[in-house]
């Protein structure tokens, strides 16, 4: 058994990207920038973002932060984006997300230009993915491709993902039926899970459900990628992160394991700063090299 460390791999990674931001800028005097927009006081989401902003700064990467206040209208959001969209010193877009009940998640993140959607959640992205042809893939999903790049040949796998969600679990299953693995999408009312997860080399759970995975559940020297960040209280009443996957119960058996924290989190924020960066250069037709 093995800890993939995403911390690790996502902090080589991000030296990488660095270098070619500087490359970038001394060859072409260009510096990427994204704009993050932040509706409301949702104390999750602000973390998130501060984390995004320190990260930006520390590869080189220019970042602003739009705050709108939790009553801010559907309509003067959509207007914000567009803004954004017709400005030319902005390269990468980002909502983060939840948005406030009042407002349509779906509308925001089709408003946000194809050509700047760093999340890549709009549905022209989700539909390049899905055909095989990506333009520009979410950053969670890319991130666990990364990691499981490290571990295994995809090429005839098979593999379940646990949860559908817009954000992970679909993206998830286009990018690696793109890579020739033979994917398992499940959900709340998939029957037989635990059979179904016995089947399969590779598991990504991201359910929300604290531990949901144990070791009955998984094959012998199978590899999991744990995109769950749950906060529960511990025997001592103390708050801990754990993820949708009960790690201590399941380490012994399997391949290869992401902890939490420390697994995909970081591998998130890496892939998009290189998102951030592909865009800039996609949109001036610079050649991407990755
Ligand atoms: N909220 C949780 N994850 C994400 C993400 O990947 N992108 C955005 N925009 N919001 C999120």
């Amino acid at each position: 058994m093995k800890i993939i460390n995403g911390k690790k791999i996502a902090s080589n990674l991000n030296e990488e990207l660095k270098d070619r931001l500087q490359g970038l800028k001394k060859n072409k005097n260009i510096v990427p920038t994204l704009v993050v927009i932040l509706i409301g006081n949702n104390p999750a989401s602000k973390i998130y973002v501060k984390n995004k902003q320190i990260k930006a700064d520390e590869v080189g990467i220019k970042s602003t932060v739009k705050m709108l206040s939790a009553e801010t209208s559907e309509k003067d959001l959509l207007d914000c984006i567009d803004s954004y969209n017709n400005d030319n010193d902005i390269d990468a877009i980002l909502v983060q997300l939840p948005l406030p009940s009042h407002i349509n998640a779906n509308k925001v993140t089709d408003a946000i230009s194809y050509e700047k959607d760093v999340d890549g959640f709009n549905s022209k992205n989700i539909g390049l993915l899905a055909q095989g042809r990506p333009y520009i893939v979410p950053c969670t999903p890319l991130g666990c491709l990364k990691l499981l790049h490290t571990e295994v040949n995809l090429i005839g796998s098979k593999a379940i993902i646990l949860g559908r969600s817009n954000i992970v679990g679909r993206p998830m299953s286009y990018l690696l039926t793109n890579q020739n693995a033979t994917v398992t999408l499940a959900h709340s009312k998939t029957k037989n899970l635990k059979e179904l997860c016995l089947d399969n080399d590779i598991i990504i759970a991201a359910t929300g459900i604290p531990k949901m995975v144990k070791s009955d559940w998984v094959k012998e020297k199978a590899v999991i990628i744990d995109v769950g960040i749950n906060q529960i209280d511990d025997k001592n009443h103390k708050k801990i992160l754990v993820g949708d996957v009960d790690y201590s119960d399941v380490f012994s058996k399997v391949k290869a394991i992401t902890p939490v924290p420390g697994g995909v989190g970081p591998m998130t924020i890496h892939c998009l700063m290189e998102n951030t960066f592909k865009l800039s250069l996609l949109r001036r037709n610079l050649k991407y090299n990755f």
